[in-house]
């Protein structure tokens, strides 16, 4: 059974740098061998946050919502991919996940993924993300992927963009968290099937 990641995706803004990103993780996690669900809220239009997945009445449950809940439920870790709005993260990121609880991330893995404009590629945004992540029950791995000024590293596609001054840089950091992140998938799922709390 091959392991299933979801890749989330932080931003919805038009012309949004983020997907770029988040197309660059799922490249490298199937290049893996790794079965991944690349989440879009854009793409699935999911509304903003109003109530918890399992307070909604089955029939009131959007197809979309219940997509998303069906692949959260199967992945066995997750990439969270966030911009940094004004030192934070993206609360596109929190209005998805809040639908979600227990069932779905619960002693599972997350990956920390962050991208800005700048130099510092949203780090101080990855470090409160992690505090968040930890109240869904999730297991943030140490290793944060940032990716720096972004708009000359990536392409839309993923692709790394010709002549980017940090794509040697990149190359590494991305292979050394795609690593951490497999060993901690992999083996937080022996885990689960062993039994949990
Ligand atoms: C509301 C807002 C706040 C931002 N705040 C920061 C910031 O605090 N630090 C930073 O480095 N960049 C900041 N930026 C720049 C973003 O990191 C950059 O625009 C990035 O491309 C946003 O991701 P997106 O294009 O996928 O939405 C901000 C951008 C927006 C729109």
């Amino acid at each position: 059974m091959p392991l299933t990641i979801s890749v989330i995706v932080g931003s919805i803004r038009p012309g949004r740098q983020g997907i770029g990103a988040a197309k660059h993780i799922e490249a490298a996690l199937l290049a893996q061998g790794i079965n991944v669900h690349l989440i879009d809220p854009l793409e699935l239009n999911i509304p903003l946050f109003g109530q918890r997945f399992d307070y909604i009445p089955e029939a009131e449950r959007s197809p979309e919502l219940k997509l998303v809940h069906e692949k959260f439920t199967e992945s066995d870790g997750f990439v969270i991919v966030t911009p940094e709005y004004n030192h934070a993260y993206s609360p596109v990121i929190s209005s998805l996940l809040n639908y979600f609880y227990h069932s779905e991330f619960y002693y599972k893995v997350a990956g920390i993924a962050s991208y800005s404009m700048g130099p510092f590629g949203g780090v101080r945004a990855a470090i409160q993300l992690r505090a968040y992540l930890g109240e869904l029950g999730l297991v943030s791995i140490p290793k944060i992927l940032p990716y720096p000024i972004i708009q000359t590293l990536l392409n839309a596609d993923g692709t790394v963009q010709d002549g980017a001054a940090g794509a040697g840089q990149l190359a590494d950091t991305s292979a050394k968290f795609v690593s951490e992140l497999l060993w901690y998938t992999k083996n937080l799922k022996a885990a689960r099937a062993a039994g949990t709390p």
